[in-house]
């Protein structure tokens, strides 16, 4: 009777529609959730050793299966030192050895961490991603740590930095520059005349000071901060660099 209702019913319709669609809901949350997670010793038997298991590689906690990209990853590859654990801080330090091999990112500038989260968008973008690692990143339930969330506002931040700069270095145009085995680097100016400045926020965005070239108009000259090339003349257009 029940059924015979539902079948003929004008609802039965958006009944079993509501139904599927739960089903369907609950399928994707459970597979979401039945993300796997692992401890530091499970991810490191994934590191390309056993060739039948799968090659593990661990960025900001999470893990990726990169066995499809085995010639890098797996033993004797290249990207090796990165399978089978979280080197975070490698992607960026280019320290493979010992202590460089660690998932902290202390004392990384705003920038670096920036590219590091690019890293794992790369990861996202071209290989599977099969679970988090549980640490520093994400703790036993596998939600993010308060680490990873201020890993991802300083990356929010590296970016908003970088972006003023662009703005700020828009202002005052590049030198033209050319380098050449025989002769060395040159930087020029069609109009005006090339100066060394310090790039505005730069310890702030990098950690590190560093300079570059800009083109000055005569009026602007007498400015603070404007360094003139070494052995260049005070009204050249062009200096060697
Ligand atoms: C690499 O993985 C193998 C097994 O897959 C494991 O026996 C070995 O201990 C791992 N090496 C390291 C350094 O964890
Ligand atoms: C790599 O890191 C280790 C440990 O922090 C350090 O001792 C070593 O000097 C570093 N090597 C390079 C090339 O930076």
């Amino acid at each position: 009777m029940w059924l015979k209702t539902l079948a003929t019913s004008p609802l039965s319709g958006i009944a079993l529609f509501v139904i599927f669609l739960s089903l369907i809901l609950r399928f994707s949350i459970n597979f979401h959730t039945s993300q796997r997670l692992f401890s530091t010793e499970e991810l490191a038997l994934f590191n390309g050793t056993d060739e039948g298991l799968p090659i593990l590689l661990g960025i900001l906690g999470s893990v990726f299966d990169v066995t499809k990209g085995k010639s890098h990853y797996g033993s004797g590859g290249g990207y090796n030192h990165f399978s089978g654990r979280d080197a975070s801080r490698a992607f960026v330090s280019g320290n493979f050895t010992g202590d460089g091999l660690t998932d902290s990112l202390r004392g990384l500038s705003s920038t670096e961490v920036k590219s590091l989260v690019e890293w794992r968008d790369f990861y996202f973008r071209t290989y599977k991603f099969v679970g988090k690692l549980v640490g520093r990143y994400y703790d036993s339930q596998g939600n993010p740590t308060k680490y990873l969330k201020g890993v991802e506002a300083k990356a929010a931040r590296g970016a908003q930095l970088q972006e003023k700069q662009k703005i700020e270095e828009a202002k005052q145009p590049a030198c033209s520059s050319r380098w050449s085995q025989d002769e060395g680097g040159e930087v020029w100016c069609d109009v005006g005349y090339p100066r060394l400045v310090q790039r505005p926020i730069e310890i702030a965005v990098t950690g590190k000071m560093s300079k570059r070239c800009a083109c000055f108009e005569e009026s602007q000259l007498g400015q603070p901060g404007l360094e003139v090339y070494q052995d260049c003349d005070y009204h050249a257009n062009r200096c060697k660099a």
